[in-house]
């Protein structure tokens, strides 16, 4: 019947119990097999021991290793050589790697996110009943190279973060054929919403007191994220989630990564077209923090909207919508501009009219000091863009409405907790290997002329000399 379960998941609530009790019997078994295991492991341990003790009962004590040179438990220990010129060793406190345990002790519910490599469902821990995350690894089935770098980067990143505004990891399973490298799954705590869902579905905008709430807790999770050297590189409100206590969490770190100072170079096709910085847009591979605040800018703005900010369909439109929005940089807004790659053969308009931003006119019921750090966090020049703890100190925070307690927050029916998969219409982050747009190559006049002829923005253009 077509009722029997195709799928290995549960239809209705006889199906949901009877695989329940499957799951369950499966996890009894295994659980034997594993204490069966420990029981061989140990008896072998205490035969491999048994010959050494009997050593040492009766014939001479038996040799032990030195585990350290025996001048090391007299001598101080700090500096690199000892007195007799001999290198010694540093240690430092190794990590220890467990085996992971298996995607089966998870039950799942339903899909939330279904992409072109990965997926996101919603699961129970069975044991627990804790409703959690099950995030897939992304893995190119074309690449044989084995773990990507940017899933290791998510997992040692997440891993390591501890803050209220980051998505917490519980652990990381593994599906039973471990020879499936796509098999590795990422276990996060559950969120009801993410901010693009709540956006396209909310018949009435934010309030503003419900906007800076949701600002103050980006600003904090990035402040945190800054401090400790990492760079997010794809914000935006899909990556943003929200539980219904009105507790925002950043999450998705397949772009993250630590960086020091000077940063290293990096590439620069990282963040979803419509939150790029103007900077990653025109080649830097030089960049650090203020690629971030760019993206939290573009997601001030569509919290008030609900409409993303900056919609370009490539990257030489994109710019344009920047500049229609912010103005054109000129020496004294952007004065290391044309010392970028793709800035130097860009010729633009000058005059008041192309260079003066349209972020007060786009945004007439923003108070004064909204629209202040809107325009700084949209400022084209990166260091002119305030980091996180900066904005956290913003007037704007301080001024009424003041932000509501998230206690107060709304709640959103949530499009997670059901069976439902949305497919995608906006861009998604740059995947590895893809080519940055080299705007070299690119006929700008053609592309401009033609929004000429649509009479559309603040009236300036973009030509190759
Ligand atoms: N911990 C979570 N709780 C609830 N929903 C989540 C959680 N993590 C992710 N999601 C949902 O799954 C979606 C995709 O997750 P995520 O962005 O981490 O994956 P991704 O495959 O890297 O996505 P993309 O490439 O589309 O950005 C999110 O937009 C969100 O709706
Ligand atoms: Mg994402």
């Amino acid at each position: 019947m077509a009722t029997k379960a195709k799928s290995r998941w549960a239809d209705d609530e006889a199906d949901a119990a009877l695989e329940a009790q499957r799951k369950k019997e499966k996890a009894e078994r295994k659980r034997l097999k594993a204490g069966k295991a420990r029981k061989l492991e140990a008896e072998r341990q205490a035969r491999d021991a048994a010959p050494r003790e009997a050593d040492s009962a009766d014939g001479p004590p038996a040799k032990r290793r030195r585990v350290s040179p025996e001048r090391e438990a007299t001598q101080p220990t700090t500096g690199s050589d000892g007195p007799s010129g001999v290198p010694k060793l540093l240690r430092f406190e190794g990590g220890t790697f467990g085996r992971c345990r298996s995607v089966e002790n998870y039950d799942k519910l339903n899909d939330i996110e279904e992409g072109a490599y990965g997926w996101v469902s919603r699961a129970k821990e069975i044991v627990t009943g804790k409703v959690v995350a099950l995030k897939r690894l992304k893995i190119d089935p074309k690449d044989r190279g084995g773990l990507p770098i940017t899933g290791l980067r998510e997992i040692q990143i997440l891993k390591d973060c501890d803050h209220r505004n980051v998505v917490k990891l519980q652990e990381v399973v593994v599906g039973d054929d471990t020879s499936r490298i796509e098999n590795i799954f990422l276990v996060l705590e559950f969120l009801e919403h993410d901010l693009k869902s709540i956006l396209e579905d909310m018949p009435e905008p934010f309030l503003t007191s419900e906007v800076k709430t949701l600002l103050q807790q980006l600003a904090s999770g990035i402040a945190y994220l800054h401090d400790n050297w990492i760079l997010h590189r794809d914000l935006k409100t899909s990556n943003l989630l929200l539980n219904n206590r009105g507790q925002l969490k950043i999450a998705d770190f397949g772009m993250a990564r630590y960086v020091g100072d000077p940063p290293p170079n990096l590439t620069q096709l990282v963040v979803t077209l419509w939150y790029r910085a103007p900077e990653l847009l025109l080649g830097a591979t030089r960049y650090g923090r203020a690629i971030d605040m760019w993206s939290v800018g573009c997601i001030f703005g569509e919290l008030l909207t609900r409409e993303p900010l900056l919609q370009g369909r490539n990257e030489v439109d994109e710019l344009t919508k920047i500049f229609e929005l912010c103005g054109v940089p000129t020496e004294e807004t952007w004065p290391s501009f044309r010392r970028l790659p793709n800035a130097r053969s860009l010729r633009l308009p000058t005059g008041k009219a192309a260079t003066g931003s349209a972020i007060r006119a786009r945004f007439p019921l923003l108070t004064s000091a909204g629209v202040a750090l809107l325009n700084s966090l949209l400022a084209l020049d990166p260091e002119r863009r305030p980091t996180a703890r900066e904005m956290l100190a913003h007037e704007y925070f301080r001024q009424d409405p003041k932000p509501k307690q998230e206690a107060m927050f709304p709640t959103f029916p949530s499009k997670a907790g059901q069976e439902r998969r949305r497919r995608r219409e906006t861009p998604n982050a740059p995947a590895r290997g893809q080519q940055a747009a080299d705007f070299g190559a690119v006929d700008f006049t053609g592309i401009f002329s033609g929004r000429e002829r649509e009479e559309r923005g603040g009236g300036f253009s973009l030509r190759m000399v």
